[in-house]
C-alpha cells in the first residue's frame, strides 16, 4: 500500500473553523477583565444546563472535580461503596476514592458500558449496606440504558451519578444523558466533543439543594464571601474557557451529526474487514466521541496503521482493577473478563467533525489491506 497523509485526531481544525468567533469571544473576556466565575461562566452554566435539559449547571475546573463534588454533595463518604465499571478513565475510580469511599466493579458488556443484567443480579443477591450509589459511565459517547439504571436505583435506594464526561449531547430515549440521574458530571477537556482550550468541567442537576451545595464546595465552602460553611475546595471555571465553550456549544449538535455520518462511513466500509465493528451501531444512542473497533491482533493493526500514517488510540489499555496502583484494592461482582478482553482488543480510529469522508475511506482501505495474525 502507498503511504497516506497523516490522519489523526486534530484539534486545530475545530479552532480554524470558528477562528473569528472564538478570537472575538476570548478578546472580549480579556477586555472585560473578569477572569473567574464571571458573566461568561454564568451564561455558559445557563446555556449548557438548558442544552442538557436540566435546571442547574455549576461550572468547575475539570470533569474530575465535577465528579468529586457530585459525590460529596450526595454525601458519599468513608466506608461507602459506589458501583461503577473498571473499563473507563482512571478518573472514574479516583474520584470515588477521594471521597474516602471505594469503587465496586461490575463488568461491561459488548457496548463497553455497564452490564445491566449483572448489575441487577448483584443488587438482587449481594447488595450491602455499604452500597450507596451507581456511577454509570457513558463511554465513547454511548448512552447507558438510563431507564434501567434509574429504576434499579429507585428500587434499592441508591444515588445515580452519571459520568457523562464523554457524552455531550448523547440521547437515551430522546432525553440527553446528564438529565437522568440525580446529578451528572461533564468534562470539557480539549479532545471532548465539547472541548475547551484547557481544563474545565460542569456539574448538572435538577436538584436545587445539590446545586447550592456544589456552588459552595467549588469555592472554599463559601456561601458568602470569606465565610466557609462547608469544607470545600478551589475548583472554579474561568471565563476564557466559558467564552470558548459558549461558541462551540452552538455547533455541538451539528458536530455530533458529522461524527455520526463518519461512523456510518466506517460501519459500511468495514463490513467485510478483518475487524469487529462497534456492535451498537443500529440505535441512536451514540455520538461517537470514539469509534472503537476490536481485533484479537489489535497491536498488529495499530502498528500497520501507524506505518501508513494513521494515528489510532487505545482507550483503555488496562482496566482499573489491573492498573499497578489499584491491583487487588477493590471488590467486584464476579469476574471482569469482558473488561479485560476489551482492553486487549480495542482500538479507536480517527474521528472528529472536520474529518472528511475521503479520509475515513483511506482508513477503511488501509484496514482492508491488513491481515491479522491468527
Ligand atoms: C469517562 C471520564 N471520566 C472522567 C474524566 C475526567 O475528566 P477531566 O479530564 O476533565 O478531569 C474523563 C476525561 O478524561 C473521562 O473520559
Amino acid at each position: 500500500m502507498k503511504n497516506v497523509p497523516e490522519i489523526k485526531l486534530k484539534l486545530k481544525p475545530a479552532y480554524e473553523e470558528h477562528r473569528h468567533e472564538l478570537n472575538a469571544a476570548i478578546q472580549s473576556v480579556l477586555d472585560g477583565g473578569q477572569y473567574i466565575l464571571g458573566e461568561e461562566v454564568n451564561a455558559f452554566e445557563t446555556e449548557f444546563s438548558r442544552f442538557i435539559g436540566v435546571s442547574q449547571g455549576i461550572g468547575v475546573a475539570s470533569g474530575t472535580d465535577a465528579l468529586v463534588l457530585s459525590l460529596k454533595a450526595c454525601g458519599i463518604k468513608h466506608g461507602d461503596e459506589v458501583i461503577t465499571v473498571p473499563f473507563t478513565s482512571v478518573a472514574t475510580a479516583i474520584v470515588i476514592q477521594s471521597c474516602g469511599a471505594k469503587p465496586f466493579f461490575i463488568d461491561i458488556d459488548d457496548s463497553c458500558t455497564i452490564d445491566i443484567n449483572k448489575l441487577e443480579t448483584f443488587l438482587k443477591r449481594n447488595i450491602s449496606k455499604k452500597t450507596k450509589a451507581i456511577l454509570p459511565v457513558h463511554l465513547y459517547g454511548y448512552a447507558v440504558d438510563m431507564e434501567a439504571i434509574t429504576s434499579l436505583a429507585k428500587q434499592y435506594g441508591l444515588w445515580v451519578i452519571e459520568d457523562a464526561c464523554q457524552a455531550h449531547g448523547a440521547l437515551f430515549n430522546k432525553r440527553r444523558v446528564g438529565s437522568w440521574g440525580d446529578i451528572a458530571a461533564f468534562s470539557f477537556y480539549p479532545t471532548k466533543n465539547l472541548g475547551a482550550f484547557g481544563d474545565a468541567g460542569m456539574v448538572v442537576t435538577n436538584d436545587a439543594q445539590l446545586s447550592e451545595k456544589i456552588r459552595a464546595l467549588r469555592q472554599y465552602g463559601w456561601k458568602t464571601k470569606n465565610i466557609s460553611e462547608s469544607m470545600g475546595i478551589n475548583s472554579r471555571m474561568d471565563d476564557i474557557q466559558a467564552a470558548v465553550l459558549r461558541v462551540k456549544l452552538k455547533y455541538l449538535d451539528q458536530d455530533n451529526q458529522r461524527r455520526i455520518k463518519l461512523a456510518e462511513v466506517y460501519h459500511q466500509g468495514l463490513e467485510d474487514s478483518p475487524v469487529i465493528r462497534p456492535s451498537i451501531f443500529a440505535d441512536l444512542r451514540h455520538i461517537y466521541h470514539q469509534y472503537a473497533i476490536r481485533s484479537s491482533d489489535r497491536d498488529g493493526l495499530k502498528e500497520f496503521l501507524a506505518k501508513h500514517g494513521i494515528v489510532t488510540q487505545i482507550l483503555y489499555p488496562l482496566p482499573i482493577h489491573l492498573q499497578p496502583a489499584y491491583r487487588g484494592k477493590f471488590d467486584s461482582f464476579g469476574g471482569l473478563e469482558t473488561s479485560e478482553k476489551t482492553a486487549r482488543e480495542i482500538l479507536s480510529l480517527p474521528i472528529y467533525p472536520q474529518m472528511g469522508k475521503e479520509e475515513a475511506q483511506i482508513v477503511i482501505e488501509t484496514i482492508n489491506h491488513w491481515f491479522p495474525k491468527e
